[in-house]
């Protein structure tokens, strides 16, 4: 037996599912049972039939799905695998802005712990940001932990005051104006399409700016056969599976997210063997960090 095979019997021993994000290893997209952005990804962890979830990404993925799902079992194939912009933003700043304006709503972007979201008021993912920010009542919009997509959004919601957060994405922030200009140079005809967690200077010489999601359903929908694409390189896989004959191109220093890197068909087979490396939330930060999801699924929809 070969390890993806072994992976399906065990899956069908522990009544299992895999949920995979476009980042992680193209094989490990080819034997998930769900593969999408994060707000596809904590929808489809909602009400499923299967008993343990096995969430290739990082833990924030699989703490969300883990609070939104407290009855199930949420395996992660490596506990270490993290994003480091989830950690970057304070409790202590949120209790001083909600002192500083009164009528605050703290957005927090999904990539976030579990003890960001606690003290926020709405999640939001890449995805639908837009749409939830400009659906809250509220007047004064703090964005955690992300400036870059906080600005993004700002650009979409004027008619909102924003405050922002320093905290970005290590792998977007690297993508460099200079390395696109150069593949542009290369392939004159190509449409550049980014994420939004990519710097402002990135953003503005963009023809599209979206969620992973949305960067391959525009790249699907286009008559344009080629596309530089800004953000991380896992997406490639499902850009050609897609699209045959359209071409994709990279910036030179390929944009890597190491950690979604860590997960491996071996380690996702061990998990499942063994139930090694369950997420564990206390209730009680369950409880608080639930509301803002659930807004968010809400809001969303
Ligand atoms: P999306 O999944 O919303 O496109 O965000 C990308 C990301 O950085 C996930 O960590
Ligand atoms: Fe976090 Fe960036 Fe990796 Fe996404 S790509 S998980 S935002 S470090």
């Amino acid at each position: 037996m070969n390890i993806t095979e072994e992976i399906q019997e065990l899956k069908k021993e522990k009544n299992a599912v895999i949920l995979a994000h476009y980042y992680v290893n193209s094989e490990i997209q080819e034997i998930a049972d769900y593969i999408g952005d994060s707000y596809y990804l904590s929808k489809a962890a909602v009400d499923l039939k299967e008993q343990t979830i096995v969430f290739c990404g990082v833990s924030f993925m699989g703490e969300s799905a883990k609070i939104l799902n407290p009855g199930k079992t949420v395996l992660m194939p490596d506990t270490t695998a993290d994003c480091a912009m989830a950690h970057m933003a304070d409790e202590e700043t949120i209790r001083r802005m909600r002192n500083e304006y009164e009528d605050l709503a703290v957005v927090c972007y999904i990539n976030s712990t579990a003890e960001l979201k606690r003290h926020s008021d709405v999640c939001v993912t890449s995805a639908n940001a837009v749409k939830i920010v400009k659906a809250l009542p509220n007047q004064n919009i703090f964005f955690i932990p992300d400036r870059n997509l906080a600005h993004f959004v700002a650009e979409q919601v004027p008619e909102k005051h924003f405050v922002y957060n320093q905290g970005y994405c290590p792998v977007h922030e690297e993508i460099q104006v200079q390395e696109i200009l150069k593949e542009k140079e290369l392939h004159p005809q190509a449409k550049i399409l980014t994420h939004p967690e990519c710097p402002q200077a990135v953003r503005e010489m963009s023809d599209y700016i979206g969620s992973t999601s949305g960067i391959i359903a525009y790249a699907g929908k286009s008559e344009c056969m080629e596309f530089i694409i800004c953000t991380e390189t896992g997406v490639r896989s499902e850009l050609e599976k897609q699209n045959p004959g359209k071409k994709f191109y990279f910036t030179a220093t390929k944009p890597v997210c190491h950690d979604m890197k860590k997960v491996t068909l071996e380690k996702i087979r061990d998990v499942l063997k063994n139930g090694e490396n369950e997420i564990q939330v206390t209730e009680e930060l369950r409880a608080e960090s639930v509301r803002p999801l659930q807004r968010m699924l809400e809001l969303a929809r």
